[in-house]
Parts: structure tokens; C-alpha cells; sequence
């Protein structure tokens, strides 16, 4: 049998067991520590000879002299009482018996008249000390308490066994729990704070019990957090870089054509084409930033087949000019919820890739269809297709095939947005080098669930 919490179960179990075993011993040990310390002063003060000083006192100066005597002059161990009982079974001294004893008292040591008639002489538990009056008294010795839960010792010995065992098995539980749990909320702490830096210490994840994978867990996700945002701090950083070039391209023919007093039709068209790509740029950086916001995405039911129709539709004037051509191979109604927008963004990405990449007179297929619960799209064509180091790399911001310097065709964003859009929606993008040449970007969404 495999119990889901093996480790933090057997340790909590053995703890606590422990602790009930130390406290069942503690209590017996204190118990019969004290009893038996009563029992042996109870017992010296039966054998000693104190019982016969008592009678020499008594033989001398009578019942007076007893009482002074036992007032202030004998010398009782701690721990017990020395009552003295006329014939009516009271004290000398006028001393209340111990309820719990009254009975015990009249029926077992005061020495009642014995019947004539019974032949029965019951024990008497004490010795007797008889007066020169021949009045007879019982000397008992009684333990000073002894009830259900013991004397005061007793019940303190049994306290303070217990809070030390609670103090011990608390410092136990919390070492086990409590430690790892509040390393890992200063962890958690210092991440919300901004640290990306901040990770749980390698004597907590390296536990083998539940604590020490949720902290591993938490590193794991640490990591993973901080190259997120370490590749969205290089990619804003790349973007301003980018945009910068444009710029000072454009400052400088706008400086030269201010120089000549007017603006020939060769700048004006540079300026306006450096204006064209900073717009695009600025627009590709728009979209991914709010991408990255995900939680506020559309989510309607869409028709992936008649969305790719009218995508395909609309890139036909850009596939004439390849020229190539573009087919569709889809199975109608392929239903799934999500963005119309951006998943239009995410295809048009990829369908323009491969139709910038594609030969002339080649054929670019787009092919979807469901699988069990899953839609699928594949993009193919017969361009150059890409390197297989950089066939998961194109996908990153940034990351362009190495082309001759002068392509200013595209900012390198492209399937990073479309990476992003699947993503948002639950699915994912692949690229893979098609048979026969060429590329091939496979798509992967979750389908609709229609009830
Ligand atoms: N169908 C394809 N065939 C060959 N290479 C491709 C194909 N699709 C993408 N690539 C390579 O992947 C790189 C990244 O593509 P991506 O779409 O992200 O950027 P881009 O097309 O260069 O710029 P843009 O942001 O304008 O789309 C491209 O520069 C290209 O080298
Ligand atoms: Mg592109």
C-alpha cells in the first residue's frame, strides 16, 4: 500500500506515539516515585521507636504528658501523621481524622469492648499504649494524603512531565514543519518583493518528504519566472535598440533635406518607408506586451476553417505577387473558443512567412482538421526551410535566419506573437523540416467542447 504522504504521515505519527509513550512513562515513574517515598516514611515510622518513647511518656506523667509530648516534643518524620485515639477513637490533641480514614479508624484500630459472647477478635492495626490508668489509646500512623490522583507532588510530578514532553514534541513538529515552511515563505516573500534571485536554500529542497518538493517546486518556478523576465527585460531592450536605427535614419534625411531647403521625392519616400517600419515595429511590440497580459483575452466560439478561409483569402494579393499559391485543406466545423483577432494575428504570422519563403509558381498548403479533442493546423511550404538548431530558436523574439544584411523585411516577432497566441488559447506551435524541403509549422489547439 503507497499512502500519498508517506514521509510527513510516518514522522507526525512517530512523533506524536513518542510522545504518548514518554507520557504514560513520566506519569507511572512520578507516581510510584512518590508513593513509595510516602510508603517509606510511613513504614520507618511503624518500625521506629517512637511507639515505645510514646508509651514511656504516657506510663510516666499520664495523658497530659502524652499531649504535651506529642505537641512539641516527638520527632515525626515528613510526610505522615501521628494521631493518638482515646477509647471513643478521637485524638488527643483534638485533630480532625482524614474523612477517607473515619471508617478504617472505628471499625480496624480503636480498640472496641469485644463482645463475651463472639469467639471473634478481630486485628487491631495499631499498638496500644496503656495509661497508668489503664485506659487504653491507639497510636496510628497515617500517610499524609493519599487519594485518587495522589498527593500534591504527585500531581505537580505529573504536570510538569507533561508540559516537558508537549515542549519537546512542539519543538520537534515545528523543526519538521514550521522551519522549512517559514524558509519558504521568506522565499516567497522576496520573489512577490521583486528578487527574482530569491530561492528556497538547498537544506530544505533536498528533504525527501513533501516540504522538500513543494520547495523545489518553488525553485523550479522561481527559475523559471526569472528567464521570463529576464528575456522580456533583453527583448524590451532590443525593441528600443531597434526603433533607434529607423530614427536616426530618418533625423538624418530629414537633416539633409532641411539642408536643401526642400524635400526631394527620394527622402520623402525614405522617410516615409523608415516611418512604415517604426510603425510596424511599434505595432508588433504593442501586441506582444498585451499579450503577455492573457488574463483579458476574448473568448467566443470560433470556426478555425472559415477563419483560415478568409485569412487565406485576404493573402492571396501577397501570394500573386511571390507568386505562389495558397490552398486550404480544411474539415468544416472545426469549433473552438477563444480570440478571433489574435488567433487571425497568430496564423497570418506563419501564412506570410511561408509565403515570403516560398519559390515562385510553389504551392503553400494550410491543412486542419480535428484530432480527438484537438485541432490541428499545419502550414507547409517549399522554401529553404530553417536549420535544425533553429527550428524551436525561431519562435524566441528576436531570432531571425541569417540573411543578407540589407533584408529589412521583418522585425523577428512574428512567431513569437503567434507563439504567444497559442499559447493563451491552451495550445501550441512547432516547426519541423518538411520531407522533400521546405517547412512546415505545425499548430496544436483545444477544441471546443460542445455538450
Ligand atoms: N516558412 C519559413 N521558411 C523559412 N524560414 C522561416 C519560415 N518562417 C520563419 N522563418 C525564419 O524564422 C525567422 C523568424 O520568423 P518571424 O516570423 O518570427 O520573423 P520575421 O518573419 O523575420 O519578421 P516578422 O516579425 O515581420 O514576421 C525568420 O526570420 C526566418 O528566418
Ligand atoms: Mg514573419
Amino acid at each position: 500500500m503507497k499512502l500519498p504522504y508517506q514521509r510527513l504521515y510516518l514522522r507526525m505519527s512517530l512523533y506524536i506515539g513518542a510522545a504518548l509513550l514518554a507520557f504514560i512513562g513520566l506519569a507511572v515513574a512520578s507516581v510510584v516515585a512518590v508513593a513509595s517515598l510516602q510508603l517509606e516514611s510511613y513504614i520507618a515510622t511503624r518500625q521506629s521507636t517512637l511507639g515505645q518513647t510514646a508509651a514511656d511518656v504516657l506510663a510516666r506523667g499520664g495523658r497530659p504528658a502524652l499531649e504535651a509530648w506529642l505537641r512539641t516534643d516527638a520527632a515525626i518524620p515528613a510526610g505522615v501523621t501521628l494521631f493518638i485515639l482515646d477509647e471513643n477513637g478521637d485524638d488527643i490533641l483534638d485533630r480532625r481524622i482524614p474523612p477517607s480514614y473515619v471508617n478504617f479508624v472505628r471499625h480496624s484500630v480503636v480498640n472496641t469492648p469485644e463482645l463475651p459472647t463472639s469467639n471473634y477478635r478481630p486485628v487491631r492495626l495499631a499498638p496500644q499504649l496503656i495509661g497508668p490508668d489503664h485506659r487504653a489509646y491507639a497510636f496510628l500512623v497515617l500517610p499524609n494524603q493519599i487519594s485518587v490522583w495522589g498527593s500534591p507532588a504527585t500531581t505537580a510530578g505529573l504536570l510538569i512531565a507533561a508540559l516537558l514532553v508537549i515542549a519537546i514534541v512542539a519543538w520537534l513538529i515545528a523543526r519538521t514543519v514550521g522551519r522549512p515552511i517559514g524558509e519558504l515563505q521568506v522565499a516567497v516573500r522576496e520573489l512577490a518583493l521583486g528578487h527574482t534571485e530569491a530561492r528556497v536554500p538547498a537544506a530544505i529542497t533536498g528533504r525527501r518528504d513533501e516540504l522538500g518538493a513543494l520547495a523545489a517546486d518553488f525553485n523550479s518556478m522561481a527559475d523559471k519566472l526569472a528567464a521570463l523576465l529576464a528575456s522580456r527585460q533583453q527583448l524590451m531592450g532590443e525593441l528600443s535598440h531597434e526603433l533607434r536605427s529607423p530614427l536616426a535614419r530618418l533625423q538624418a534625411a530629414l537633416a539633409l533635406a532641411e539642408h536643401r531647403q526642400s524635400i526631394g521625392a527620394t527622402e520623402r519616400e525614405r522617410i516615409e518607408q523608415e516611418i512604415q517600419r517604426m510603425n510596424l515595429i511599434i505595432g508588433d511590440l504593442l501586441r506582444f506586451s498585451r499579450l503577455d497580459a492573457a488574463a483579458a483575452i476574448v473568448r467566443r466560439l470560433v470556426r478555425l476553417d472559415t477563419l483560415l478561409a478568409e485569412l487565406i483569402r485576404d493573402e492571396e494579393i501577397e501570394a500573386a505577387a511571390q507568386p505562389c499559391r495558397l490552398a486550404l485543406g480544411a474539415t468544416p466545423g472545426l469549433e473552438m473558443i477563444g480570440d478571433p483577432q489574435l488567433l487571425r494575428s497568430g496564423f497570418e504570422n506563419i501564412v506570410r512567412n511561408a509565403i515570403r519563403h516560398a519559390p515562385a509558381d510553389s504551392v503553400v498548403d494550410v491543412v486542419a482538421k480535428r484530432d480527438g479533442n484537438r485541432l490541428r493546423v499545419e502550414i507547409l511550404d517549399r522554401g529553404p526551410g530553417v536549420s535544425p538548431e533553429l527550428l524551436t530558436r525561431i519562435f524566441d523574439p528576436y531570432v531571425r535566419a541569417p540573411k543578407s544584411p540589407d533584408d529589412n523585411s521583418g522585425t523577428g516577432l512574428g512567431l513569437a506573437i503567434a507563439r504567444r497566441v497559442f499559447e493563451v488559447h491552451g495550445g501550441s506551435v512547432v516547426a519541423t523540416t518538411r520531407p522533400g524541403g521546405g517547412l512546415t509549422v505545425s499548430v496544436e489547439l483545444p477544441a471546443a467542447e460542445l455538450s
